[in-house]
C-alpha cells in the first residue's frame, strides 16, 4: 500500500484522484458533484491573470469557493511576471489550499500570446513566473503543463527538475505536446520518466486519457506516480470517481449507474447551475452533461434531440421520466 501524498502541508489520501481543471465545466455546481463522487483534490477552471488583476467580475466569481469543495486549488495562467505574482496574491485572499499555474492550454487564443503551453517556448520566463509566484504567497504553488511544445521539443524531464527548484510543492503533466492540442494518444512513458527521475521529490500527477477504473490502476502500476487526474472523463459522467476509487481499492468494476441514477443526478446538477447562474443560463450550461450523461442508450437520438432543445426546467423533468420509463425495464 503507497503511504499518504504530501503537497505542501496539504495531505491527501493514498493513490488520490484528482478532477482537471476544465474551463467552462468545473464550476462551483459541478465541483461540488464530482465531490460527492470521490474527487479527492478539485481546481477552480483557470483564470486569467490579467483579468483577476482588473477584478472583472465573472472572474472573481469564477473563484467563489465554499467548504464542501475543499481541499481545492485556484488556477491562473498569464505570461506577465508581475501580473501573475500579483494574481497569486489576490486569489490566495480566497483561502484555496493551493495556487496552480496553467502552462499548459493549447488553446490558439492563449498559447500564440505566449499564455499557457505558449510558455513552454519560453522556458527562462516560465521559471521567472513559477518562481515569482512561490515568493509572492505562503500557500503551496504547483504546475500543470505539458510534455513540450511540440514533438522536437519534449523538455518535460529537465523542466521539471527546474520547476522543483523554483520551489513548486507538485507537479501535473498531461501526456501530450502543445502541437497535439488532444489528438493521438497521451504518452505516460515520458511522465514516468520523471517521476522515476531520482532528483525529483516533489508529487507527480499524471494526467491524460484515463477513462476506467482499469486504466488508473495500470497508470498508477506502470508509471509510479503519485496521483492521477481526470479529465474528459468526468464531463457528463462523475460517476468516474466512484468508479475508480472501488477499482483502485477493491480490484474489480462497479455495475454502471441506473438510469435512475443517471437522472437524479442530472436534476440535482440542473438545479444547482440555476441556482449559480439564474435561466436560462443554468440549463444551458449543463447541456454539455445531459448529452454524455446518457452516452451509449439504444435509439435515444429524438429524446436527446428533445432534451437538448429545452431551456425549461418542468419541461425538462417531463423529458427525464419519459427517459427513466423507457430504460429502466432494460437495465
Ligand atoms: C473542455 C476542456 C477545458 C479545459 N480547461 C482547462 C483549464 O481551464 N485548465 C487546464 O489546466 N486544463 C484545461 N483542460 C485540459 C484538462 O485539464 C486535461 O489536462 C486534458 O483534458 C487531458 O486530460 P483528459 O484526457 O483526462 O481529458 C481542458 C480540457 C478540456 C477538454
Amino acid at each position: 500500500m503507497r503511504a499518504m501524498v504530501k503537497i505542501g502541508n496539504i495531505e491527501l489520501r493514498n493513490e488520490p484522484v484528482f478532477l482537471a481543471p476544465l474551463e467552462d465545466v468545473t464550476d462551483h455546481p459541478f465541483r461540488v458533484i464530482c465531490k460527492k463522487y470521490g474527487a479527492d483534490f478539485m481546481y477552480t477552471e483557470f483564470i486569467s491573470s490579467d483579468a483577476l488583476v482588473r477584478e472583472v467580475k465573472t472572474i472573481v466569481k469564477k473563484m467563489q469557493l465554499y467548504p464542501v469543495e475543499r481541499p481545492i486549488g485556484i488556477q491562473i495562467y498569464g505570461n506577465q511576471i508581475d501580473a501573475m505574482a500579483e494574481a497569486a496574491l489576490l486569489a490566495e485572499e480566497l483561502k484555496p489550499e493551493l495556487i496552480d499555474i496553467n502552462f499548459g492550454c493549447p488553446v490558439r487564443k492563449i498559447a500564440n500570446k505566449g499564455s499557457g503551453a505558449g510558455m513552454l517556448r519560453d522556458i527562462p520566463k516560465l521559471l521567472a513566473i513559477t518562481e515569482a509566484v512561490v515568493k509572492a504567497v505562503k500557500l503551496p504553488v504547483t504546475v500543470k503543463t505539458r510534455l513540450g511544445w511540440d514533438n522536437e521539443s519534449k523538455i518535460i524531464v529537465d523542466l521539471a527538475e527546474q520547476l522543483q527548484d523554483t520551489g513548486i510543492s507538485a507537479l501535473t503533466i498531461h501526456g501530450r505536446t502543445r502541437e497535439q492540442i488532444y489528438s493521438g494518444v497521451a504518452d505516460w512513458t515520458l511522465i514516468g520518466e520523471v517521476k522515476n527521475n531520482p532528483r525529483m521529490k516533489i508529487p507527480i500527477i499524471g494526467n491524460g486519457d484515463i477513462d476506467s477504473g482499469e486504466k488508473a490502476r495500470q497508470m498508477f502500476d506502470r508509471y509510479g506516480v503519485d496521483g492521477i487526474m481526470i479529465g474528459r472523463a468526468a464531463i457528463g459522467n462523475p460517476y468516474i470517481f466512484r468508479e475508480i476509487r472501488h477499482y483502485l481499492d477493491a480490484g474489480e468494476n462497479l455495475p454502471s449507474p441506473t438510469i435512475s441514477e443517471r437522472v437524479s443526478l442530472l436534476k440535482e446538477l440542473i438545479e444547482k447551475s440555476i441556482e449559480w447562474k439564474g435561466l436560462p443560463g443554468g440549463i444551458l450550461h449543463t447541456r454539455r452533461h445531459m448529452a454524455l450523461n446518457f452516452k451509449g442508450l439504444p435509439d435515444f437520438r429524438p429524446l436527446r434531440i428533445k432534451m437538448l432543445r429545452s431551456n425549461n426546467k418542468e419541461e425538462l423533468w417531463g423529458i427525464f421520466d419519459e427517459i427513466e420509463k423507457r430504460y429502466s425495464q432494460s437495465q
